[in-house]
């Protein structure tokens, strides 16, 4: 069992995507406030924490990842008195609150990036950016050729003060999201403000978006993703604006920003470095507590591909003293009830929509999500989960064209559907409007017709329910301590078959297509019904035993 110090190694993290979650002034976009009347379900499903994603003021052109001041919060979601209440009555209730601060960029409408625009070339505003005159002879051509995560080029050029076409900017995602220049020291100095004023506030701790973007190498050389990598690293080697060594200078002052708050405050790193030995960089003693482990998300429904990946975060994390950080899903991937089924693989980001090739069947799809996170849940290590797995939820595919947000579906021109489909507000009632998202009915992304069937209300206390299997997971998970228990694999089984101990308990996770005859022991959990009287696990099912 983990310490109230180090309560992170084991815990299981629920992340809130506070504009789909749950609304309490009826505008269609949920709210602090609605979070807060919820906060009681969550500890009730037995999470330790939850990670909130960003609240801040903003545009909304990357649905707030684009903040434009980071001590505060959006009208749309509340004020700050409304997220004292909310981290008051989480604490209350048992459950720490992780923030999500978001340094690799700022929003457009950041004065911060007004300033730099208005304040010309060679000042020290622009200088907190990465302004850089275009190439050839007008300066009509971006300063390299580096692509936009979201599509198109990562580069604009602005109008300069007198009506001139001016420098450009970079961007890694939206034009709307400018990188910082971390060299800057004016930079780091107000990021450690950004981090006191929300310490001070009382969170205990921080999940750092795009942790592996914010150093570029020097002199921005031109590269291209290459063939088969995704645009966020993963399979993109060496890369001049991802996972570049100088990113660890910044991680290690944050972690001395953090520790001065107390040991139990915590830094998790969105980082899509692979193979685990470079993600475990992040975690060294010094740096950070948790990076998630996307190489496990991105693993494809084979026993052979994830029993690798666990063996390698076991070896590469455990090296550095840190503990693994197992996930599923979040509000940039599909939604593993239909990932996890899918037949054609779909890059990281680019989501999926009607037209896609491959689309997943969702019994098999829910099927197998609910064997996968039993398999993550025994797992030594902390987890996250995202809202609305436990309700079973499969990716929306089949949003309208027309009611789709993410910035990646404009700049693809429709190309690629985006992230949408797993943010869409969640059903809690299933007779009432908008699902009892809100009581108005308005919802910023539509709802599918059939959510009804998965609303929490039609899931507590049903037995078989994907609510009560997550309840239970979650519970046993707890009591018998599995987080911080001795692993090991048990071998012997089929190849299609994970098994392994965990502490007392053993799990055995099908992934293949055969029915096979389970050990003796007694049952303590399993993801779909078993067979043969108990005695046999079919396929795509997980099990759990003493
Ligand atoms: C991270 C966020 C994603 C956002 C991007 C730019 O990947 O998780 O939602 O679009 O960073 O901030």
């Amino acid at each position: 069992m983990t310490s109230q110090q180090d309560w992170w190694r084991d815990a299981v993290i629920y992340q809130v995507y506070p504009r789909s979650f749950a609304d309490s002034n009826g505008d269609g976009y949920g709210d602090l406030p609605g979070i807060t009347s919820h906060l009681g379900d969550l500890a009730e499903l037995g999470v330790d924490a939850i990670w909130l994603s960003p609240f801040y003021p903003s545009p909304g052109r990357d649905a707030g990842y684009d903040v434009a001041n980071y001590v505060d919060v959006d009208p749309m979601f509340g004020s700050l008195d409304d997220f004292d209440k909310l981290l008051a009555e989480a604490h209350r209730l048992g459950l720490r609150v992780i923030v999500d601060i978001v340094p690799n960029h700022s929003s457009s409408d950041h004065p911060w990036f007004q300033a730099a625009l208005e304040a010309g070339p060679g000042s020290e505003e622009r200088s907190r950016y990465i302004f850089r005159e275009g190439k050839g002879e007008n300066g009509q051509l971006p300063p390299n050729n580096w692509e936009s995560i979201f599509g198109g080029s990562a580069w604009t050029r602005i109008t300069e003060a007198d009506g001139t076409p001016g420098q450009w900017y970079l961007h890694l995602f939206d034009s709307s999201q400018p990188d910082y220049d971390w060299n800057n020291p004016w930079v780091a100095d107000r990021f450690d403000e950004v981090l006191r004023f929300w310490l001070d506030r009382g969170v205990d701790g921080f999940r750092i978006d795009v942790a592996h973007g914010m150093v570029k190498a020097e002199g921005l050389p031109d590269w291209a993703v290459p063939e088969g990598a995704d645009s966020m690293g993963t399979g993109a080697g060496p890369c001049p604006y991802l996972n570049q060594p100088g990113v660890h200078d910044i991680f290690k002052r944050w972690n001395s920003v953090v520790s001065q708050y107390g040991a139990d405050r915590v830094l998790c790193a969105e980082a899509w470095v692979e193979p685990t030995s470079a993600l475990a960089l992040y975690v060294r003693p010094g740096e950070l507590h948790q990076a998630f482990n996307f190489p496990f998300l991105l693993a494809d429904w084979s026993a052979a591909d994830v029993r690798q990946i666990i063996d390698d975060s076991i070896r590469d994390l455990g090296a550095v003293g840190a503990p693994a950080t197992w996930v599923l899903s979040n509000h940039d991937v599909i939604r593993h009830a239909s990932r996890l089924a899918l037949t054609v693989p779909s890059e990281q980001g680019h989501g999926i929509g009607p037209k896609s090739p491959g689309l997943p069947d969702p019994e098999v799809g829910a099927r197998r999500a609910r064997a996968a996170t039993a398999m993550m849940l025994a797992l030594p290590g902390s987890a996250y989960l995202y809202q609305g797995e436990e309700l079973g939820l499969p990716e929306s595919i089949y949003l309208p064209d027309e009611a789709r947000q993410d910035p990646t579906w404009g700049r693809t021109n429709g190309e690629r559907y985006g992230r949408d489909g797993c943010r869409v507000p969640l059903p809690w009632e299933a007779d009432a409007p908008a699902y009892g998202f809100n009581t108005t009915g308005k919802t910023w992304l539509p709802q599918p017709e059939d959510w009804g069937r998965f609303a929490r209300s039609e899931q507590v206390g049903v037995d078989g329910s994907s609510l009560e299997l997550y309840r239970e997971l979650l519970s046993l998970r707890h009591r018998l301590g599995l987080g911080t228990a001795d692993f090991a694999w048990v071998e012997g089984y089929p190849q299609d078959i994970l098994a392994y101990t965990s502490g007392p308990v053993t799990v055995l996770a099908n992934y293949g297509t055969e029915t096979i005859a389970l050990p003796d022991g007694e049952v303590l959990v399993s993801s779909s019904p078993l067979e043969g009287d108990q005695k046999m696990l079919p396929p795509a099912t997980t099990v759990w035993m003493r």
